[in-house]
């Protein structure tokens, strides 16, 4: 099924159409969206918002909410513009596009990722065939692009034997890998809540430009970039991955919700937990989004400046992020454009 931001518009929902001038703080413990209003699509930086809406185009034409995910995280990873997911994104350090992405379903507590996948189109949609069609959770590398390739996913050549060669001799120049900050990668993480209660959602990123080649990130890892429980809620991050994968960072949103935080005050706890550990401090360049069973949802950075989006079936909007430390990312964050 093939859904568009043409076909959202077509759908007769009430939408509110939101452009830069309208982003907006979040306020503070968002109320819960009516169930009237479900399905309820939250996901990473201004360019989640025309994934979002294609999630709920999908949703609302019959689709699954997995069906969601997987279509609405197409959009950036099609998006030849976006430098941070899909194919279009910044190339390892060898000159080559390594990608990670993940996928979670509530029911039944499923979930499937590929890593450092090279050459496909969609790494969503292989991550959800690792989910439905394997007895596995995680494949990488050349196995997760084979997989790939039989299931008949979209491939683009990507030969790599030059780009390792360049990378041997800058290596042996011992070019160093530039730090990574909001500039050089950033994720998508879509959730969603579904009508039927239900939560799913997924995660792909093309992880931190000028990388050390198959370095994994925390994207695919389920707990990490992502972490879906159909009890609760499910969460979601972008930033700097290694941040993130030590403190199983959605993996902790969630349980925090669970104890009774509301989504955005989960976010900010689970940074103030990081940033005191981490010798990196307020400088740890992480973000979260999140949403919960009742309808509640939020977000928060380590630094003021993250957007992320919101869309149900009356308003589909970018939301300003509170940030935990003083830390600006800038106008709009990450190296995207709002669409
Ligand atoms: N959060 C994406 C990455 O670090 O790869």
């Amino acid at each position: 099924m093939k859904t568009g931001r043409r076909q959202f518009l077509s759908l007769g929902t009430s939408l509110v159409a939101c452009g830069t001038s309208s982003i907006s703080r979040a306020a503070e413990g968002a109320p819960a969206v009516p169930g009237t209003d479900l399905p309820l699509i939250v996901s990473t930086w201004p360019f989640g918002r025309p994934a979002n809406e294609a999630a709920l185009a999908a949703i609302l034409a019959g689709g699954s909410l997995l069906d969601g995910v997987e279509q609405g995280i197409h959009v950036p990873e099609l998006d030849a513009g976006n430098k941070s997911v899909g194919l279009g994104g910044l190339p390892n350090d060898a000159g080559v596009v390594q990608l990670d992405a993940c996928i979670m379903s509530g029911p039944g507590h499923r979930a499937g990722s590929v890593a450092a996948l090279e050459g496909i189109v969609h790494p969503i949609s292989a991550a959800r065939r690792v989910m439905e069609k394997t007895p596995h959770v995680m494949l990488v590398g050349e196995g997760a692009r084979m997989f790939a390739l039989e299931q008949g996913l979209a491939s683009r050549p990507n030969d790599t034997a030059a780009a390792y060669e360049a990378w041997r001799k800058k290596r042996a120049e011992k070019a160093a890998v530039k730090p990574a900050t909001e500039k050089n990668h950033d994720t998508i993480a879509l959730l969603i809540l579904g009508a039927d209660g239900n939560i799913c959602g997924g995660c792909s990123t093309s992880g931190w430009g000028g990388k050390l080649p198959g370095r994994v990130g925390d994207s695919p890892i389920i707990g990490s970039g992502l972490y879906v429980d159909n009890e609760v809620g499910a969460a979601g991050a972008t930033g700097l991955g290694e941040n993130v994968m030590r403190y199983c960072g959605s993996f902790l949103v969630v349980e925090l919700m669970r104890q009774g935080l509301h989504p955005q005050e989960a976010c900010l706890e689970v940074i103030r937990r990081i940033a005191k550990k981490d010798p990196k401090g307020m400088g740890i360049s992480v973000s979260f989004v999140a949403l919960d069973k009742q309808g509640r949802y939020g977000a928060a950075g380590s630094a003021a400046g993250f957007q992320y989006a919101v869309t149900n079936r009356k308003t589909s909007t970018v939301l300003k992020a509170p940030g935990v430390g003083n830390r600006d990312i800038g106008p709009v964050g990450g190296n995207q454009s709002p669409k």
